[in-house]
């Protein structure tokens, strides 16, 4: 252990980050239709999917209960967000990303709702008036009952339908906003709806993978021009997951599936995106070792999803990333940790990753950490808990700000000078 001194950029992005659906409560959506179709099957498997992990003792009840898949309430932040607001005021972060619920924005094709635009004006503003930074993403992942009947972004021409959407947004929000996160992991849409099938449609279907990964990146791209033509002062990025590849052994086969696995998942969207994007929202969770043609996650040190605990890895993810000579955001990184036990741990290491891509010349502008709140975690429902604020379902929804929030506050009121942490 040696200790190193950190400097900050100045206006440097400190935050934490949410999704419209995961936190606000009463939401129509493609999810909302999907979670009520899939709950009773999601209870069923909670035990062959989640019975060897160690917190299982304290989850079961929740996880066979099929009300856990529905998102309902959620953690009623539509209502709440004031008093949510309060606390990244106390915790002093200065920026916060979140998203903009389309199908509140336009629950009928083309009739935009009123109140939900006032809504989300007194939101971005109520903000401002903090001295909070909004970074607004667009699709978080759930698009109106009316986009997905028509075949969603499987269908290029419906592409048109989310750049009016956003547009309006644009034209309705853009005095009060800087950064625009257009898409958010276009690779897990793709990979969970398609593939894995844990997320709507759940349809098993490789071109039809691709084809929404392509319609996704060429919405990005639409939008991005659309912003930059409309306010050139915006600042317009997409978000995507990307996790360490490393091999496993020494094999030649192992480096060249690392090769492979960066050159495809990553490089190549990159590249298709090319100048069409002021940042890339880098989003990371995973170390993914690969041992010839088998990939595995380390599980000696798992989260309470059983994902592996390697924060210190950001860091390459970081380096590797510089050469695509783009500013950098982080605009997730988190873990599901219900007692608080590792997550110091893991604001301390992804914080020391960033910083270190830093000194060795990375462009990196922000660290926004996941989740504000505990909330609801899509297919998994309410049992992990990913907050810097945990919420107590059973009285209320009350909030509580765990020690690792504190830690991370102490981090950034110490980051306007020089900040020491604790060097793996
Ligand atoms: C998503 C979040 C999700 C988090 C943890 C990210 O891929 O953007 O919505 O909650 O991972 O699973």
């Amino acid at each position: 252990m040696a200790k190193r001194e950190f400097k900050w950029p100045k206006g440097f992005l400190w935050g934490s980050a949410t999704a419209s659906h995961q936190v606000e409560g009463g939401n129509v959506n493609n999810w909302s239709v999907w979670e009520l179709q899939t709950a009773k099957q999601r209870a069923k498997s909670a035990k062959r999917l989640f019975g060897t992990l160690p917190i299982w003792p304290e989850i079961s009840d929740l996880a066979t209960n099929p009300d856990n898949y529905v998102s309902g309430k959620a953690v009623d932040h539509y209502r709440r967000y004031k008093e949510d607001f309060d606390v990244i005021e106390k915790l002093g972060l200065n920026s916060f990303r979140f998203s903009i619920e389309w199908s509140r924005i336009e629950p009928d094709e083309g009739a935009w709702d009123v109140a939900a635009i006032e809504h989300y004006r007194a939101y971005i503003k109520d903000l401002r008036r903090r001295g909070i930074e909004p970074v607004l993403t667009l699709y978080h992942w759930t698009v109106p009952l009316w986009f997905s009947e028509k075949g969603g972004f499987e269908k290029a021409k419906n592409i048109a339908y989310f750049e009016r959407f956003a547009q309006k947004i644009i034209r309705e929000f853009h005095g009060d906003l800087h950064y625009i996160v257009t898409i958010n992991e276009p690779d897990t849409v793709c990979s969970m709806g398609y593939i894995m099938l844990e997320h709507p449609p759940g349809t098993f279907s490789l071109p039809k993978a691709a084809a929404v990964y392509y319609n996704l990146l060429r919405a990005h791209k639409r939008v991005y021009t659309f912003a930059k033509a409309f306010d050139k002062k915006l600042i317009v990025g997409f978000s995507k997951s990307y996790s360490y590849a490393v091999a496993g052994d020494d094999r030649l086969l192992s480096r060249l599936m690392v090769k492979l696995d960066n050159a495809f998942r990553d490089d190549m969207i990159i590249r298709f995106v090319g100048k069409k994007t002021d940042f890339l929202g880098v989003q990371f969770y995973f170390t993914d070792q690969h041992h010839g043609w088998e990939l595995v996650h380390g599980n000696k040190q798992i989260s309470d999803m059983g994902w592996d605990r390697q924060p210190q890895n950001l860091e390459h993810v970081l380096k590797r990333l510089a050469w695509c000579k783009k500013p950098l955001i982080v605009t997730e990184t988190g873990l599901a940790d219900q007692h608080d036990n590792w997550r110091k741990e893991w604001i301390e290491q992804t914080i020391a990753s960033v910083h270190n891509a830093l000194e060795a010349g990375v462009d990196v502008r922000g660290y926004l950490y996941w989740s504000l709140l505990d909330n609801f975690e899509w297919a998994y429902g309410r049992w992990p808990a990913f907050g810097l604020i945990g919420v107590d379902y059973e009285h209320g929804l009350k909030r509580t700000i765990r020690p690792s929030a504190l830690y991370y506050a102490a981090v950034v009121r110490k980051s306007a000078c020089i900040t020491k942490i604790t060097q793996r």
